[in-house]
């Protein structure tokens, strides 16, 4: 029977990945809008704005790359803000040599230090982007791209095709581009509108379960009512590569330490029995009459990664009467209106907004006062352990069911495919409205 709900749950869950819809995202999607500004000689210069409006995933360093394929014989003049990553063969030009003259180019965003005259609003930010549920003001990148050999009105100009966002791994999948109503802007006194000769919109959406085989983070557990820890599954994040971790106490960590070289391999993990990444652990620490408390921490098992501006997303059904949150920014995420039980966890500047590679200091934490609800709390069938937890928008495996803290003398076991079974359903419900 356990069997049977619990597969119809694994199921759901990859059912649910594959669609490339996240339930706790419903409407999460990066759209990429090109505003023809300027008709040129032989083409335009276009304004390219990439806007990220998933809640809670940021595109993190080393940044975005975005591809596309020309419908023509276009090729790129100069670009403003960013630069295409390889020029290809210009050879047919003899005066002005052309940014790029690839047919599927592929544009990176400049870093911070970029000189001054190439430098375009919203750029410069070595390609990485804010959440829009986190900081939307840092939530758009932009740069500017003068386009030759196109056509020069909107009859004759042929959308781009097959556009790819790296964000900065694989996990996005892009729609078509499509014609929309140009984009009309404010000048900045606010008292006249322009507007944009010709815009198109595309859209790119997130699947985990594109961008990799195995999860990225793992969840523990633990309750001051119960002395045993739940670990994380074993080999939660895939044992493949455990003959390439090393020991936590080995010698050669200190020349790993000195020879950070982050964009050649972006993981060397300290071996753990789950080989993940990331450790989130959710201790329930104390039982107040009216209150509870719960630690959070989460620990960074990869030296060559430090992770800036990382963010938790929880599931968990008291998050709708958090009292006070400790040393993290939280903030409730209503993805449907009548259900308020998800929030996203992030750092404070300036004080645990990285995580910081493994070893000493490769923890952050926080405590979380929450405020019970008397008909529905209780310590009994896991309930005080969240339902979904991600860690920088990737989800997270959970332990089974069947391993979760139980109350000292309730009878375990029963009671637990009874919370798989109310998690399936919740699920089944989610995906189906
Ligand atoms: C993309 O996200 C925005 C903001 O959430 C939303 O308004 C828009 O409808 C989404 N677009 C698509 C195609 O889902
Ligand atoms: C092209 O521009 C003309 C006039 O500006 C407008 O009437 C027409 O609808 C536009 N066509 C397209 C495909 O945008
Ligand atoms: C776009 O991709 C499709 C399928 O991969 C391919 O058949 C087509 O030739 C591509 N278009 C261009 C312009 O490269
Ligand atoms: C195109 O994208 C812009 C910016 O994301 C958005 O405001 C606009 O609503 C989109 N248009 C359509 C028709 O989706
Ligand atoms: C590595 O993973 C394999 C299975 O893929 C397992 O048999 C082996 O015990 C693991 N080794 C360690 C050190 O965890
Ligand atoms: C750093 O790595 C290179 C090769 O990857 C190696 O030759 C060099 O000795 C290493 N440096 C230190 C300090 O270990
Ligand atoms: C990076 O890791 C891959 C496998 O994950 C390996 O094949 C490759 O040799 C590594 N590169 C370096 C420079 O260590
Ligand atoms: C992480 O940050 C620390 C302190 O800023 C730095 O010393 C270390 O080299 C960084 N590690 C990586 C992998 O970037
Ligand atoms: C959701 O819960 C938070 C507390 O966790 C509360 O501040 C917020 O007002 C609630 N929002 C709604 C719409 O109920
Ligand atoms: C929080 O819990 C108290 C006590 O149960 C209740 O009165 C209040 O309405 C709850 N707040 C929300 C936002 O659900």
């Amino acid at each position: 029977m356990r069997f049977i709900i619990t597969s119809a749950f694994f199921f759901l869950v990859l059912f649910s990945c594959a669609a490339a819809y996240d339930p706790l995202d419903p409407t999460g999607n990066v759209t990429i809008r090109w505003d023809i500004m300027a008709w040129t000689a032989d083409g335009y210069t276009a304004t390219v704005t990439l806007y990220n409006f998933q809640t809670f995933r940021h595109i993190m360093d080393p940044g975005w790359t975005i591809g596309w394929a020309w419908a023509k014989k276009e090729i790129i003049w100069s670009m403003i803000g960013a630069q295409a990553t390889e020029q290809g063969d210009c050879s047919k030009f003899k005066a002005n040599i052309p940014h790029c003259c690839k047919r599927t180019p592929a544009v990176v965003d400049l870093m911070p230090n970029a000189p001054y005259n190439q430098q375009f609003a919203n750029c410069c930010k070595g390609g990485e982007v804010s959440a829009w549920g986190q900081d939307p003001a840092a939530s758009i990148s932009q740069f500017q791209i003068t386009v030759g050999l196109a056509g020069t009105s909107n009859k004759t100009v042929k959308l781009p095709k097959n556009f790819t966002l790296l964000g900065p791994g694989p996990g996005y999948t892009c729609g078509p581009a499509k014609l929309v109503p140009s984009t009309k802007f404010l000048t900045p006194d606010g008292r006249r509108k322009t507007q944009a000769l010709m815009t198109w919109n595309v859209t790119c959406t997130y699947s985990q379960f594109l961008a990799r085989k195995n999860p990225n983070c793992c969840v523990s557990f633990s309750s001051f009512y119960n002395q045993e820890i739940t670990p994380c599954p074993t080999c939660a994040c895939g044992c493949q590569n455990n003959n390439t971790c090393i020991n936590r106490d080995s010698k050669i960590l200190k020349v790993v330490e000195a020879n950070n070289s982050k964009r050649e391999n972006t993981s060397l993990l300290q071996c753990t029995h789950h080989m993940c990444p990331i450790r989130v652990h959710w201790h329930v620490k104390v039982n107040y009459k009216e209150y509870w408390r719960v630690k959070i921490a989460i620990v960074n098992f990869n030296y060559r990664m430090n992770y800036s501006v990382w963010s938790l997303v929880i599931q968990h059904p008291n998050l709708n009467n958090v009292t006070q949150v400790f040393s993290f920014n939280y903030q409730p995420l209503i993805p449907y209106e009548s259900i308020n039980d998800t929030g996203m966890f992030y750092g404070m500047k300036y004080y645990n907004d990285v995580l910081m590679q493994a070893g000493p200091l490769g923890n952050v934490q926080s405590e979380v006062l929450l405020q019970k609800d008397l008909n529905t709390f209780t310590f009994k069938q896991g309930w005080a352990f969240p339902r979904k937890v991600y860690f920088n928008g990737d989800e997270c495996m959970l332990p089974p069911p069947d391993t979760y803290p139980f109350l000292p003398n309730s009878v375990h076991g029963s009671v637990i495919s009874f919370l798989t079974l109310t998690s399936a359903w919740f699920s089944l419900l989610i995906f189906l409205s």
